[in-house]
């Protein structure tokens, strides 16, 4: 009977019931956000939360465990679109298997400020790994039948009064940088759903802001699939429907009636409804609920468990190794220190949080990693930990939602650790941090900078340690840059693991005793300090005016957004982006750019190390500087080359279209390719250009958005 309803057969109110959520109450499976509503037997569709993992409660007893992915930052962090798209289809199965028809990620904002809240939910401050990050995870997630959708459409990067605070970009800003990763997802993904965010951009609420939402999404991209509003989005919702806003999330009783009377007394035009019935009819229709698929309820968590494992250990980024502190011997004595080899964090917090079947912190991780791990310092942690955060801590591990401080690291003397160095061949200090959805991060100790007894324990570690020659390891466990400069000299090797998922644990005992050898680049710049980022420059740009609750922020330094900014304004960051090194060295050579109706780069990757390996080359692109101000250089393509063993050269042939060469030129209202003399810049980082080449462009070229 559903099958063949059509928006011709349905009355009013069962058209506007289509474009309003089911509200919460009525929620059939445990932790989803979300559902449709069951119009003329259409089945409820689904809706939970990622994009880490599937979020649904695995409460009371524990059903329904779903796997927890390292977080999207780490995902980034692999430039592997191939393996991110395995990941994208491990979560659709999952998805579907829970009776779930809709996944409410992947979440694409840029990385504008490394205290945003939820940079861990998004990929990169660059627009085009961040698009391409997305177009393999959205392909991924809908290959099996589920629908993705890209969040939050747009200009979402703080979280600060998220649900007011009026965006306000210049539009070559918010095409080139802040829209761009959308455009590409939409284009070259076709993802069935987009979220509309909760901000207002440049005075009107995303969720009513009819030019991003028809004319740019659907008119220039050609979007197909429905928009959904944020949970709870915006202040009118006949100005979302008008805009085309399709569907209003959560939704509410109250939401219908106010649309039926809105129809009725001539607010709102009955055209309006139906082109956003029509468009949740067909959408509906697409999911596996209305196909009638049977959820199985037994996704397959052990292949995907490997598959956790597999991305977390491609997402690892070296960012030190002094005399090649690391990989250890894979039976060395390791005296681990730090209550994060405990408090290991997975992933983020807010709707990005996930419930697996188990989790291995770094110190289960580690034991059984067959490194040799000093059990009687890390049972001094694990009573601290007790201790301070109460005995069933273990099962807190599994289910918090909620933030914790961290716990001070005054846990050991000094002439303890001496004993530790006697015994041991290196100490690993683990540092964690967490951040979620609501709040943004906080520049104090604590949070972006290490605590008093982070440091003091930093400190007397390396002094006893490296008295007696042995070596000292940092772990990060965070989930965006934290500040290292004031302390990394004091250590020999450093290794960012994120929030890594469930199998954290394994994933950095393999890395320290190298059956991992880290292939992850920072999609992200570490600055020096959180206030060298360009938006810190003022309160109105980040978090915006008044400061003590903002209603406005200004994108004030346009395009220039990570490196684009460090580039070009000479700013040395700690870690530059694209960053991140290996157990062994790769060289570049034979660099051939040829240009005809694109632009064809090629060369040659060899290792000329001691390990197996893989890189992430990187080509960048500088071009003339013609009417508009641009970046030094800017991410035109990448490619990660499969493993190469030492003496192996891998051979890559990459494309750019010349169309992706253009900035968008706002008086124009055009997309413009200049012409003159552009540089191809190949590299191991964005500053580290191992390769370059030039072409010329003769005819300028311009094209309407
Ligand atoms: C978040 C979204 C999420 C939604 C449903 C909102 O608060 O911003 O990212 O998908 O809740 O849980």
């Amino acid at each position: 009977m559903s099958r063949d309803i059509r928006v011709e057969d349905l009355s009013l109110e069962e058209k506007v019931q289509l474009l309003v959520g089911a509200s919460w109450h009525l929620r059939r499976i445990h932790g989803t956000a979300g559902e449709t509503r069951p119009v003329r037997g259409l089945p409820m569709v689904a809706m939970a939360d990622g994009p880490s993992g599937i979020r649904i409660e695995p409460n009371p007893i524990r059903r329904w465990p779903a796997t927890a992915f390292p977080v999207p930052i780490m995902l980034a962090s692999t430039w592997n679109p191939e393996l991110v798209e395995a990941v994208g289809r491990a979560m659709g199965e999952e998805a579907r298997d829970y009776g779930i028809g809709v996944f409410l990620a992947p979440g694409i904002n840029i990385h504008r400020h490394p205290l945003c809240g939820r940079n861990f939910e998004y990929f990169s401050e660059d627009p085009l790994l961040a698009g391409k990050i997305a177009v393999a995870y959205v392909k991924g997630v809908q290959s099996v039948g589920v629908a993705a959708t890209p969040k939050h459409f747009a200009a979402n990067e703080q979280e600060t009064n998220r649900t007011t605070v009026d965006t306000i970009v210049d539009e070559r800003t918010l095409r080139e940088i802040y829209l761009k990763p959308f455009e590409i997802v939409v284009k070259e993904a076709k993802p069935w759903a987009i979220m509309s965010s909760y901000n207002k951009l440049n005075g009107k609420y995303t969720s009513q802001n009819e030019w991003l939402l028809t004319k740019v999404l659907r008119e220039e991209w050609g979007f197909d699939g429905i928009v959904m509003s944020d949970w709870g989005a915006g202040d009118n919702p006949i100005e979302q429907v008008k805009a085309g806003n399709d569907l209003i999330m959560p939704g509410s009783d109250e939401i219908v009636s106010r649309l039926i009377e809105a129809v009725k007394r001539g607010e709102l035009s009955e055209d309006y409804v139906n082109r956003s019935a029509a468009r949740v009819l067909e959408f509906i229709k697409r999911t596996p609920a209305y196909k009638g698929y049977k959820p199985t309820n037994a996704p397959n968590l052990k292949e995907h468990s490997k598959l956790a494992y597999e991305a977390a250990a491609e997402g690892v980024v070296l960012l030190k190794n002094n005399n090649e502190a690391l990989p250890l011997n894979t039976n060395a004595k390791v005296a681990l220190f730090g209550t994060g080899q405990i408090e290991t964090n997975r992933g983020g917090l807010g709707s990005g949080h996930t419930h697996p079947r188990y989790f291995i912190n770094i110190l289960d991780g580690l034991r059984n990693g067959g490194l040799r791990v000093d059990e009687e310092l890390s049972s001094i942690y694990v009573n601290y930990v007790k201790e301070n955060r109460g005995e069933d801590y273990l099962c807190a591990l599994y289910y918090e939602e909620a933030y914790s401080e961290p716990l001070p690291q005054d846990v050991v003397s000094e002439e303890q650790v001496r004993k530790y160095a006697e015994r041991n061949d290196a100490a690993v200090v683990v540092i964690s941090r967490n951040s979620g959805e609501g709040w943004d991060r906080r520049a104090i100790k604590g949070d972006y900078y290490l605590t008093d007894s982070e440091r003091r324990l930093i400190e007397v570690v390396s002094k006893q340690f490296h008295a007696l020659g042995r070596r000292v390891i940092v772990v990060l466990n965070v989930p965006s840059p934290i500040e290292v400069v004031s302390w990394r000299d004091l250590v020999d090797a450093i290794i960012l693991v994120w929030l890594p998922g469930q199998e954290a644990g394994r994933v950095v005992a393999d890395v320290l005793t190298g059956r991992i050898n880290p292939s992850g680049k920072l999609p992200t710049t570490f600055p020096r300090d959180w206030s060298d980022v360009p938006a810190a420059k003022a309160v109105e740009c980040y978090p915006g005016t008044p400061p003590d609750n903002p209603k406005v922020v200004k994108y004030c330094e346009g395009v220039y957004v990570g490196y684009r900014y460090y580039d070009k304004y000479g700013i040395e960051p700690a870690y530059e982006f694209g960053f991140g090194l290996s157990y062994t060295r790769f060289e570049y050579r034979n660099l051939r750019v040829t240009i005809d109706d694109s632009v064809k780069v090629s060369f040659d990757v060899i290792n000329v190390g001691k390990y197996p390996g893989k890189e992430i080359a990187q080509v960048y692109v500088k071009a003339p500087q013609g009417s508009l101000d641009k970046p030094v250089q800017e991410l035109k393509a990448f490619k990660k080359t499969r493993l190469l063993n030492p003496g192996e050269v891998d051979h890559i042939e990459l494309t750019i279209n010349i169309k992706e060469l253009a900035s968008f030129n706002d008086a124009k209202g055009l997309w413009i390719v200049d012409k003159g003399e552009y540089e191809v810049r190949v590299g191991a980082s964005s500053r580290d250009i191992r390769l370059t080449s030039k072409f010329t462009l003769n005819n300028e070229i311009s094209f309407k958005p």
